[in-house]
């Protein structure tokens, strides 16, 4: 005898834009703890969790609104849903009570609260969720037969552009592809950029790269290429030439995640708190942000550890260059951060990351002082790369209301914008 919820409970997806009803099984009673659970229920993404051990079974949606990180990765803290990204937390109807950068007395906007299903049930040791009101007000008894979830659903995209590590836009722009140390006198490297191998060439002091590219050149202690003629603005680094500042370059990284998000991360402010806890400021998420040709500059001043005043300036040129660097006022001293990143292929960033140190006026670094601070930027970068590559994203979002933007926000949606003028100027015409 056919099942009776089979036909009646369960609808075919319906198609894109139309509301789907009815009640569908999403996973085992048991299976649902507290973390979060990918689902499908007609056609939409959801994850299923428990906000304490043993407690009812909560549905909400799959992305967090802010910058779309898949909630999958969510923890629960104190009864609530927190995203690992900047912390936001959800409750259980899927209301956005809490958001840090937004200080203590900060309201988080309606935006910002989650979407979840219509209902949610648990009978006879499954969960159902009915996405839409539906006129069958509980989940139909299975009876004998067992039910079949559906696969879990591609989270949603965002509906604007998005800009990948493949943009053609991105041709006409110097990116990095090799440390200057990687490529000896008489030698050659092979890198990927932009979806294509190139090999370097050095003969006599000269650069050139195979195939024929608009420039190579050596800057910043790396070798560039500019594939076609470029229109970005190069980054100043005034530390090169600091006296005072000791530089030393981090092991290159590679990242799954698109250049555009890593750029959006290094320049973020909000996550350091929530992915780097135990920085010693009273975190001051908030930028006063200053656009400028191909690019922009952030200025943050905080409170440190011990007392005295920090300032943080961030400054980006389009498309994947940064200057992050740190005074602690009144000291002289300083460290620079560069991240230079090298969009390899469509899901492949490597990345390079060259600190500057400058000790407190009166004194000296010791090696020892070089080899902490590297090891230390190193933890801070690994623990930067293991959240960008659960991201699941194919590139930075153009459109501002694909994502929810808040005041510590600025320096992104400059970074944003810069980017969207830039793939937005066309391909220039090839001279090489
Ligand atoms: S809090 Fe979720 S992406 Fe920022
Ligand atoms: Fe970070």
């Amino acid at each position: 005898m056919a099942s009776p919820w089979t036909a009646s409970a369960r609808t075919a997806t319906p198609p894109a834009g139309r509301a789907a009803t009815g009640w569908y099984p999403v996973a085992r009673s048991a299976q649902v703890g507290t973390t979060p659970l990918p689902v499908g229920a007609g056609g939409q993404a959801y994850v299923v969790l428990r906000l304490r051990p043993g407690a009812e079974v909560t549905a909400l949606s799959a992305r967090c609104p802010h910058r779309l990180v898949p909630l999958a990765h969510a923890t629960v803290v104190d009864g609530r849903v927190q995203c690992p990204y900047h912390g936001w937390q959800f409750d259980a109807e899927g209301r956005c009570v809490d958001i840090p950068s937004l200080g203590p007395a900060g309201t988080p906007p309606p935006r910002a609260d989650l979407t979840g299903p219509w209902a949610v049930e648990e009978r006879d040791g499954w969960v159902w969720l009915a996405p839409e009101r539906t006129p069958a007000v509980r989940p139909p008894r299975s009876g004998d037969a067992v039910p079949t979830p559906e696969p879990v659903p591609a989270l949603p995209t965002p509906a604007g552009p998005v800009l990948g590590n493949l943009d053609p836009s991105l041709a006409h722009a110097w990116h990095p592809v090799a440390l200057a140390g990687e490529l000896h006198e008489g030698g050659w490297v092979q890198a990927r950029l932009l979806g294509r191998t190139w090999t370097v060439h050095r003969h006599d002091g000269a650069l050139d790269a195979d195939p024929p590219a608009w420039g190579v050149v050596e800057r910043h202690g790396l070798v560039w290429i500019a594939p076609a003629e470029p229109r970005d603005s190069p980054l100043a680094v005034p530390e090169s030439t600091d006296p005072r500042a000791v530089h030393a370059w981090l092991p290159p990284a590679r990242s799954p995640a698109p250049a555009g998000p890593l750029a959006d991360l290094f320049l973020d402010a909000a996550h350091v708190p929530v992915v780097h806890p135990g920085a010693d400021a009273t975190h001051e998420p908030v930028a006063e942000v200053t656009p400028e040709a191909g690019g922009s500059t952030s200025v943050r001043v905080e409170r440190s550890a011990g007392g005295g005043l920090r300032r943080t300036t961030a400054v980006h040129r389009a498309p994947f260059q940064l200057r992050v660097r740190t005074d602690e006022l009144g000291t002289g001293a300083a460290r620079t951060t560069l991240h230079l990143l090298q969009p390899e292929d469509e899901d492949s960033t490597r990345v390079y990351s060259c600190l500057f140190l400058t000790p407190p006026d009166g004194t000296a670094l010791t090696p020892d002082d070089v080899a902490a601070a590297v090891a230390e930027a190193d933890a801070v970068l690994a623990a930067d790369l293991e959240l960008a590559a659960g991201l699941g994203s194919t590139g930075l979002p153009l459109l501002p209301r694909d994502e929810l933007h808040v005041p510590a926000d600025s320096p992104g949606v400059a970074l944003r914008r810069t980017l969207a003028d830039f793939a937005a100027a066309g391909p220039l015409r090839r001279t090489a």
